[in-house]
């Protein structure tokens, strides 16, 4: 057989786990935006099938002999061509998949689904004992997991590489460190500065009709296409790309906060952009037409919501039309006021809400839960202890209650353990991609200003979106700024604003 006709039976083969794996993604949205409780016990069943398939078909023989053949052949020879980077992805995949055993998979989609569900009640009632069981299964389930793919130092290496193509532990504790010095130094800074924001400006009324519309439009002017994505609510918004034409967000809105709906609209649409902006008409279902890793897909979001949304620039184009909106609560409001309030560093319990300086501080301790209760130093009985001791000595406040502590978050439940420090590494890249986009585009500021993001969008979607998977998160960061991930282009970028914002 020829190696045109064994690729384009490779393609036709991994294009069919992708399609199972948009129908798990339709059905996962709707389990979490529409679905009626009583319904999970079912859904689960549908999830647990469907990823079983995929999981069977992703793994067949065939692909093996059609990888090892394809790789000896003429089509790997640029190895940044669609065809090397299609066949070397699904290679590195193949090996990872094949040593996952079908019902260690399948019981993982199973009991994830159910602990979903659980969790949603237990948080509702701040009720750890009610999570405590699911929790244990999934720690356990996760480890057999790492025990499968193998490691060399710590399992956590093996999730990690899940959601993080080729990154180590030991390389995110050094990250994590520097940052951790040097965020600790910026919070003593803003709590001894003479300015304080006002931030009763953005907890005043803002009614949710109106906070939907307002944030439709933002969303609309970055470029999120209404015609090929959606917005709905669910308690914990996110984003999914389900396939070419339909990509989906959702957020939840707080009539006493503009803040939270708005900068998670902007933060999801920040992802959904990168989702559109995958050439997926050409590449749906091969590495070519996914995104790279989870923290590239972070920074997309992280830079929409910050460097863009929290920018003044920004704001001298939205904040009159924000006024015209929200006439009772803004129309007394100055522009540098609202700037400020929007920009306010203050630490709060909950991750999701919490503000840029404060943010990676919630991420660490999540990190340094993970690892032990991996390898089993921490019990998951232990783990609220654990969270409150940790958020105090950090963050200086006492957890008044677990559903403001260590059940906040879907992840434990959803089975995404190793997952968390893609939010931070999404914070350092998004700093240093936009430090280079300022360079390359001088006027950044001044297009901010007269409404214009297109640059930006076009800036991002061509030199990281579409791209695929031709370049590991690491080799992009290089590719794109000429230089390997540093903690420094976030830290200058949070000093420079800060030190404006508070005066020190
Ligand atoms: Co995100």
């Amino acid at each position: 057989m020829s190696a045109q006709k064994s690729y384009e039976e490779l393609i036709k083969r991994i294009k069919e786990v992708s399609l199972l794996y948009s129908c798990e993604a339709v059905l996962g949205w709707d389990e979490r935006t529409y679905m009626p409780r009583g319904g999970a016990g079912h859904r689960a069943e549908q999830l647990g099938l469907i990823t079983g398939l995929a999981h069977e078909k992703f793994t067949d023989p065939r692909v093996g002999e059609l990888l090892a053949e394809l790789e000896q052949s003429d089509l790997v020879k640029d190895a940044d061509s669609p065809e090397a980077v299609n066949i070397r992805e699904t290679r590195y995949q193949y090996d990872k998949r094949t040593k996952l055993p079908k019902d260690l998979v399948e019981e993982i989609t199973r009991v994830t689904t159910l602990a979903q569900g659980e969790w949603v009640t237990a948080r509702k009632n701040s009720d750890f004992k009610h999570f405590l069981p699911w929790l244990e299964k999934v720690v356990k389930l996760q480890r057999d997991k790492a025990d499968a793919y193998g490691y060399d130092t710590e399992p956590y290496s093996a999730l990690l590489d899940d959601y993080e193509v080729g990154a180590t532990t030991e390389e995110i504790v050094d990250v994590f460190t520097e940052l951790r010095k040097e965020l600790v130094e910026l919070l003593e800074k803003v709590k001894g500065a003479p300015k304080r924001p006002d931030a009763s400006i953005v907890t005043r009324d803002y009614d949710v009709e109106l906070q939907r519309v307002f944030g439709e439009s933002v969303a609309g002017s970055m470029g999120f296409s209404f015609n090929e994505g959606r917005l709905d609510i669910t308690t914990h918004p996110f984003c999914t790309g389900i396939g070419p034409g339909d990509t989906r967000i959702t957020t939840r809105y707080n009539p006493k906060r503009l803040n939270d709906a708005l900068f998670g609209i902007m933060h999801e649409a920040g992802h959904g952009l990168y989702e559109m902006g995958i050439n997926k008409k050409e590449y749906f279902g091969t590495p070519m037409g996914e995104s790279t890793s989870l923290g590239i897909h972070e920074s997309q979001s992280r830079m929409w919501e910050n460097q863009v949304g929290r920018s003044r620039s920004f704001w001298v184009y939205f904040f009159p039309q924000a006024q015209r909106i929200f006439k009772e609560s803004l129309g007394d409001v100055k522009l540098d006021d609202f700037y400020a309030a929007i920009n306010e560093v203050k630490p709060s319990y909950i991750r999701v809400e919490a503000d840029e300086a404060t943010y990676n501080l919630h991420i660490l301790l999540r990190f340094e839960l993970e690892r032990p209760l991996l390898t089993g130093e921490l019990k998951p009985a232990d783990a609220p202890g654990e969270w409150n001791s940790r958020f105090r000595k950090y963050f200086g406040i006492d957890v008044d209650k677990d559903s403001n502590g260590c059940l906040q978050d879907v992840h434990w439940s959803a089975g995404y353990i190793g997952y968390f420090p893609t939010y931070t590494l999404g914070n350092l890249y998004s700093a240093q991609f936009f430090a280079r986009a300022k360079q390359d585009m001088p006027d950044l500021t001044k297009q901010f200003e007269s409404g214009q993001f297109s640059g930006m969008r076009e800036w991002l979607r061509k030199n990281i979106h579409l791209h695929g998977q031709r370049y590991r998160a690491n080799r992009l960061v290089e590719k794109v700024t000429g230089k390997p991930l540093s903690h420094k282009p976030l830290i200058d970028y949070m000093n420079k604003k800060y030190s404006e914002i508070y005066g020190f």
